[in-house]
């Protein structure tokens, strides 16, 4: 084998190694309900984070949540290890960072309304397209009077205005009227009803939080819960494509590198192109494609391979089938594109092994040294190290007390946003700022991919983050990473500062920001707004403000996704 760092995803006649370098060439697991999608998914999430990289998974059914605990012990991953020969399998537990939209079972997620952008907060809301185009320009007037959409309250008020001025803005603009507003009042209503509106607010999502590794190096496995996200089908997949969005728009270029930036695992794929009109799907082809040369892999998880359309199908280069089923023709037509996609090899037919894998085995194809897709075959993947199945909640507890985030997004800041400019409040606040350490000095393989990498010392009970996060202060500096990687022959020692690392650059403080508030639900809201008296003089003054004024202000509707339809 080459000097290129890989993982070792598993062996069959020969070992099965996914290179790091084209770590960012994305990929995909896909098959049929328990043949071993999300333990494959573990072991190449393993794999990056061993080498450094971070990766973002969603926990669909709460078996990942286990990442943060030694594994090693389960009577089928030993059983595995042994068929495969692996040197120095053991248990081993992963830095780990949950995340939680509804803030229950990890750090909150929140992004602001401006950040999310009209584009898929249509989606997000199923809006038509006439009430997309109403949305619209309920971000430009917005924009126009420098009002800040940061949650549901503001969005509200917004929208609540524009019903009040639908005659003035129909001129300006086109047509906007009460009814279309209205329904995109209603839908807001039941998102909020799923409890999307936790999602919209600050401290936003720091992405540099994600992009983080230990003290050793390891990357950070970042697990978002998503069992109770699931029952919100849009909510999930909007939400994990504006975090796609946002790294695209984050991440620097990098071009070719030794090993990716970041891995974004995106399972229940399905559920992204479902109903998606032709634009977006093309916009998430697009994405996927440019996010590459920023050193970022997505890999999809599905079911059935027909779920993801071709057009993205094309570019994800590693892949990992896994049985499917051939019962019904449409089973049997999924059988065949998935054969079909792989290069074939002589020794066997893809599409009769297809049916006949056994769980935790499957066909791959990786990238070889020079780019082209390998021949397919047929292999067992390698174990975990960490736990297969769920951690307890005592256990994520501890993980998520002991986190370096603790603290820092549970609070929700309310500052100074189109709300309570429209409803004459004023106030000026206060920002809890990231701190920024050096990024981690590159990992060095021995043989066997990621199992040749020395296990986490047992920091308990800090975990594999270390110490108490109050015990140790990152300091904010940049030094170049060392020329001479650390080898895994000699762990380095223990470092007592700076204990977390981050792979992004130093960016300018934000200004400071309002004093924390709770925020009020879209229902309170909407009631406020519809207080005639404040409204009235609200709308009046705004009124003049927006029509007694010309020029457009700086936008403050981003999102990539809306960038890039223009
Ligand atoms: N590579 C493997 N090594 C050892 N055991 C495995 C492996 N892959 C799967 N298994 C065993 O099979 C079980 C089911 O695998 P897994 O949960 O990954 O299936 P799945 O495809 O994700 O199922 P679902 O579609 O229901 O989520 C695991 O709990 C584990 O016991
Ligand atoms: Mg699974």
């Amino acid at each position: 084998m080459s000097e290129d760092l890989s993982i070792f995803v598993g062996a069959g006649d020969t070992d099965q190694n996914l290179l790091l370098k084209y770590g960012n060439r994305h990929g995909l697991i896909a098959g049929a309900t328990g043949t071993g999608k999300t333990v494959t998914l573990q072991t190449l999430a393993e794999g990056f984070a061993a080498y450094g990289v971070p990766v973002f998974l969603a926990d669909v059914k709460g078996d990942l949540s286990g990442m943060s605990q030694k594994g090693g012990d389960n009577p089928k991953a030993v059983e595995r290890a042994r068929l495969l020969k692996i040197d120095g399998y053991g248990g081993r537990a992963f830095p780990t960072m949950y995340w939680d939209l509804f803030g229950e079972k990890g750090q909150p997620i929140r992004t602001t309304v401006s950040e999310m952008g009209p584009l898929l907060l249509s989606r997000l809301l199923d809006l038509n397209a006439t009430q997309e185009g109403v949305l619209n320009i309920v971000f430009k007037v917005a924009d126009q009077q420098g009002l800040l959409l940061l949650d549901f309250k503001d969005l509200t008020s917004m929208l609540q205005w524009c019903a009040e001025n639908a005659a003035q803005l129909t001129t300006e603009f086109g047509n906007v009227t009460k009814p279309t507003i209205g329904a995109i009042q209603r839908a807001l209503l039941v998102l909020d009803q799923q409890g999307g509106q936790q999602f919209f607010g600050e401290p936003a999502l720091d992405l540099k939080d994600m992009i983080m590794r230990d003290a050793n190096g390891v990357g950070c496995i970042n697990v978002l819960a998503a069992d109770k996200l699931m029952q919100s089908p849009r909510l999930y997949a909007t939400f994990l494509l504006w975090l796609l969005s946002e790294l695209f728009e984050t991440m620097p270029e990098v071009g070719d590198t030794d090993r990716p930036k970041f891995v974004f695992f995106f399972d229940e794929a399905h559920l992204l192109f479902d109903d998606a009109p032709k634009a977006l799907i093309d916009k998430i082809e697009q994405v996927v494609r440019l996010i590459r040369s920023k050193g970022v892999g997505v890999y999809f998880i599905s079911q059935n391979p027909l779920d993801v359309p071709e057009s993205v199908l094309g570019q994800l280069s590693n892949r990992v089938q896994h049985a499917l089923r051939a019962f019904t023709p449409k089973d049997q037509k999924a059988v065949k594109t998935a054969a079909q996609t792989f290069r074939p090899n002589k020794k066997f037919d893809a599409a009769d092994a297809i049916i006949e894998l056994g769980v935790g085995e499957a066909l791959v194809s990786f990238l070889d040294a020079k780019g082209a897709p390998t021949p397919v075959e047929r292999c067992f993947v390698a174990p975990p190290q960490s736990r297969i199945g769920p951690a307890t909640d005592a256990e994520r507890q501890a993980v998520i007390k002991a986190s370096p985030l603790a603290g820092k997004y549970e609070r929700v800041v309310d500052r100074d946003s189109a709300y309570e400019v429209l409803m004459g409040r004023a106030g000026a606040g206060q920002h809890q700022d990231a701190d920024m350490t050096p990024p981690a000095a590159p990992s060095t393989p021995r043989r066997r991919g990621q199992y040749g990498a020395p296990p986490l010392p047992d920091t308990a009970p800090g975990g594999p983050w270390g110490a108490p996060p109050q015990q140790q202060q990152p300091q904010p500096q940049w030094n170049p990473p060392p020329q001479q990687p650390p080898t895994y022959d000699a762990p380095p020692p223990p470092q007592a500062q700076p204990r977390l690392r981050r792979s992004l650059p130093p960016e300018e403080a934000p200004p400071p920001r309002a004093p924390a508030r709770r925020s009020d639900s879209v229902i309170d809201a909407m009631t406020k707004t519809a207080a005639r008296t404040v409204t009235n003089v609200v709308v009046r003054e705004a009124t003049k403000a927006i029509f007694g004024r010309g020029g457009i202000g700086s936008s403050i509707v981003r999102g990539v996704l809306g960038g890039l339809l223009k």
